[in-house]
C-alpha cells in the first residue's frame, strides 16, 4: 500500500464509522489527538487504577469533546484497556 496522506485518511475514517461505528483508536485521532498528542498524555493524568479511570472518563468526556453516549462508550473501553 502506498502512502496516504491527511485527507485520504480522513476520508477513509469517516468512511469506516458510517459503515460500522469507529472503535476506540479512530475515536481517539477523530476527537482527542489534535489536542492530546498520544493516550500516555491523556491516561498519566488520571490515576492507574481501571475502574476509576473508567469513572474519571465517563463523567469528563461527556462535556469534553465526546457528546455521543456509543461513541464515549467505545472511546473508553478502549482507553481503560490501553
Ligand atoms: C480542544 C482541545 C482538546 C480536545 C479536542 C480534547 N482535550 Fe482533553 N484536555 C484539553 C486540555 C486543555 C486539558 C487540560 C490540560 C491540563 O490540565 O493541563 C485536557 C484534559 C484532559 C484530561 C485530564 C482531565 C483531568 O481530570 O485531569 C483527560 C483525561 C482528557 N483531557 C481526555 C480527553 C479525551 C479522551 C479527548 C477526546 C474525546 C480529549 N481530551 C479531547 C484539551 C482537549
Amino acid at each position: 500500500m502506498g502512502a496516504i496522506d491527511g485527507r485520504r485518511f480522513s476520508a477513509m475514517i469517516r468512511f469506516i464509522v458510517a459503515q460500522q461505528g469507529a472503535d476506540g483508536a479512530e475515536l481517539f485521532e477523530m476527537h482527542c489527538s489534535r489536542c492530546h498528542a498520544s493516550t500516555a498524555h491523556v491516561l498519566r493524568r488520571l490515576p492507574q487504577e481501571r475502574a476509576i479511570r473508567r469513572e474519571r472518563l465517563s463523567s469528563l468526556l461527556a462535556h469534553h469533546h465526546e457528546p455521543d453516549e456509543a461513541e464515549r462508550a467505545a472511546l473508553i473501553d478502549w482507553l481503560v484497556a490501553q
